[in-house]
């Protein structure tokens, strides 16, 4: 590990260390007469980071906006940003906090990135961030909806909608459209994102005249939901929201149906994979959820990514995650260009200054909170599949 300057000291003692420290400064150097940070030196490809869950629980979240991200560098590289290529270094976190820290650490100071793209599952955008914000290299998560994630400092951005927003979509849908009057919410203790979205569907669907009849929750990775279930029967609600991710909303999903429930589940964006009906099978037929784009969509930004995507990954649909993905790195070599260099304060503003970007997801402008604001999705299921029903504009 190279993180630790001190480590070194001890292992190497002082005469290693002062040939060592030599180096650093004359790399450091080198750097700024580059206009440099991140580490990177003025020419050969300029490394950008990636964290995200490859292979645990939520692991096609890692796995599609990876591939998203994948097929915008190969298209940025045609034309790199400063005539030098994007390179890319992917850390695996396994879905869990801790390890998107030691991840990030390792990008920041090992690989020396100058910028890191993720997480896109809150927790682990939360959890890694401050080492991004201490190292001040900028993070830009594609898919991170929790308000708390951008609040961590002036070099976390996202490209996506905030939770309150998400959350007010399923509610004002549940109660315009369903005409629900009584909801109850199933949502998971341990995932900052599920905390957020039941309380901010709760505001609004109270606001609107509605009640929330009952709001048990669950831990992630928990398999059996009956006793929540029942109690939620028991509370005669008209919909049950879901906001989880799609490994436990799958089981869930098939309980309640197993329990003799049959009203709708709604959810957001979180149920978007296409393993979702490996749990689910058929139970989550004709149930809602709300996303950040459709493949439906026939804006040409959408068609064409749609189609490259399909060319280098085997014919298959984008989801929600491949497009943010996408979206985050291009507006990425956009803000390197714009900055005109990697220097890290120059890059954080280029990035902060994003405006009236036509990504697949929409037209991505930041705000001064480093959010994006941008229209919601609601999709219906059919089959494995979910189809367009509304766009919802903030
Ligand atoms: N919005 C989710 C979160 O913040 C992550 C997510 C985004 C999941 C898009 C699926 C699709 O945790």
């Amino acid at each position: 590990m190279q993180r630790n300057p001190l480590s070194r000291l001890a292992l190497f003692g002082t005469v290693a260390c002062s040939v060592m420290c030599s180096l650093t400064l004359l790399a450091g150097c080198g750097d700024k007469g580059a206009g440099g940070g991140g580490g990177a030196s003025d020419t050969g490809p300029i490394k950008v980071g990636f964290y995200g869950d490859l292979t645990g629980s939520t692991a096609t979240f890692g796995k599609s906006s990876q591939e998203g991200i994948e097929l915008a560098l190969e298209e940025i590289n045609k034309q790199p940003p400063l005539g030098r290529p994007l390179e890319l270094i992917s850390e695996d976190d396994q879905g869990k906090p801790q390890n998107a820290t030691t991840a990030v650490n390792k990008l920041t100071s090992q690989d020396q990135v100058v910028a890191v793209l993720g997480e896109v599952a809150s927790s682990r955008s939360l959890a890694a961030a401050p080492t991004c914000q201490n190292a001040k290299i900028p993070m830009i998560t594609p898919a991170s909806t929790n308000p708390e994630v951008t609040r961590v400092g002036d070099y976390i951005f996202r490209i996506c909608f905030i939770d309150p927003f998400q959350g007010s979509v399923m509610a004002k849908f549940a109660l315009g459209t369903l005409k629900a009057k009584r909801a109850a919410i199933l949502w998971d203790v341990k995932n900052d994102y599920s905390k957020g979205l039941q309380q901010f569907f709760k505001e609004t669907f109270t606001a609107g005249g509605g009640q929330v009849v009952s709001e048990p929750s669950f831990s992630e990775g928990d398999t059996n939901f009956d006793a929540q279930l029942n109690t939620i029967k028991q509370a005669k609600p008209d919909v049950i929201f879901v906001p989880g991710y799609y490994t436990e909303v799958g089981t869930i999903a098939r309980q309640a149906r197993d329990q003799g429930i049959t009203i709708p589940l709604l959810g957001g964006d979180g149920w978007d994979s296409p393993k979702l009906f490996e749990g689910a099978g058929n139970a989550l037929e004709g149930c809602y959820m709300s996303n950040h784009y459709s493949a439906e969509s026939d804006a040409p930004e959408v068609q064409t990514f749609i189609a490259a995507y399909k060319a280098k990954f085997g014919g298959k649909v984008p989801d929600a995650m491949a497009a943010l993905g996408f979206d985050a790195a291009k507006i990425l070599a956009d803000a390197i260009t714009r900055a005109g260099g990697t220097d890290s304060e120059k890059l954080r503003d280029a990035i902060g200054q994003t405006k009236d970007y036509s990504g697949v997801t929409g037209k991505i402008t930041l705000d001064d909170k480093r959010n994006a604001n941008k229209a919601a999705v609601v999709m219906r299921i059919k089959g494995k599949e979910f189809k367009y029903v509304e766009t919802v504009n903030p």
